[in-house]
């Protein structure tokens, strides 16, 4: 029977993010690559993630998030799917969705059960500047999902000064009117080198945004996963996302991180202290888990 497993401070550790690759077919300015520098590696095998995944519901991992790059670009990700998530409650993928309308039906079928979409503007122009790409692409991607079991379809925005501030009723709007629940997301700074460049140009601090949504709020709640606020107006659902110096986000962190080059992660915010697997995979998770520390 699967036990529970706490860190040093009390967090219990209930889900896993894998980076899946590297490789993306965008170039968004903002992206953090889930804390990775992009440096040259032996990718995570299909074996491994199993094997990651099977250890980690012995001590109590229930929901793993699989992430890239681009997750739709690996070829195993079907099967990938198929055999986690007999062993798991919730798994779900990060995705662009430019891939997804080809994709959903065998993603449905091995086992997938919920899409985090990124898009962070809905307008062309800003999208193809922000990105590289083709928002229809996007939004097609987004359908698709709509119209899959999958549920809830959530979308991540990540709130950059002077370029989507202006576009939250827009967003709020469509998320009523998609039925999609919409996760604001501070720009987080995590030390990678494009990151750092753009942070300071784009990061927009979240207050006016929230104090506008509580104005305007039917209800609020806090859930439990880093103590994100989740407003609601008139049938839509905003959720926000404040890591960056917030001391409750961090306490309230229940996930540990395996990167595309097969080393569990601690901490997003950190690349000094990743444990690669090394042929004892427990050993490293173990290891891994000891050196959690909250950042802020
Ligand atoms: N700050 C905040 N969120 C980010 N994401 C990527 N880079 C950043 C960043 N610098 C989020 C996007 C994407 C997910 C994989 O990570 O929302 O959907």
């Amino acid at each position: 029977m699967a036990c529970s497993i706490e860190d040093k401070y009390g967090r219990e550790i209930t889900n896993l993010r894998f980076s899946l690759t590297q490789t993306c077919n965008l170039n968004c300015i903002y992206c953090h690559n889930e804390g990775e520098n992009g440096d040259e590696c032996n990718l995570i095998t299909q074996e491994e993630v199993i094997e990651a995944v099977k250890l980690g519901t012995r001590y109590g991992i229930k929901k793993v998030k699989l992430s890239g790059g681009e997750p739709l670009l690996r070829p195993d990700l079907t099967e990938i799917i198929q055999k986690i998530s007999p062993h798991l409650n919730d798994v779900s993928l990060t995705t662009n969705a430019i891939l997804l309308p080809q994709k959903i039906d065998e993603l449905c079928e091995a086992g997938l059960d919920r899409v985090n979409i990124s898009l962070d503007t809905l307008n062309p122009e800003t999208y193809r500047e922000l990105t590289g790409g083709d928002l229809k692409k996007a939004l097609k991607g987004i359908e698709a999902a709509e119209q899959s079991k999958l549920f809830p379809v959530k979308i991540n925005t990540v709130i950059l000064d002077n370029i989507n501030t202006n576009e939250i009723q827009d967003f709020i709007n469509y998320a009523k009117n998609n039925d999609i629940i919409l996760q604001l997301i501070e720009y987080h700074d995590t030390n990678t080198l494009k990151n750092q460049k753009n942070y300071s140009q784009y990061h927009y601090n979240l207050d006016p945004i929230e104090k506008t949504l509580t104005k305007k709020a039917d209800k609020i709640k806090t859930r439990k996963m880093h103590h994100r606020k989740k407003y609601y107006i008139k049938n839509a659902e905003i959720e926000v996302v404040r890591p960056m110096h917030n001391t409750e986000f961090c306490e309230n962190c229940t996930r540990l991180r395996v990167t595309s080059c097969g080393e569990f992660k601690p901490c997003l915010m950190r690349e000094d202290n990743h444990v690669p697997f090394n042929g004892n995979m427990e050993k490293s998770l173990l290891k891994a888990i000891n050196q959690r520390k909250p950042y802020f």
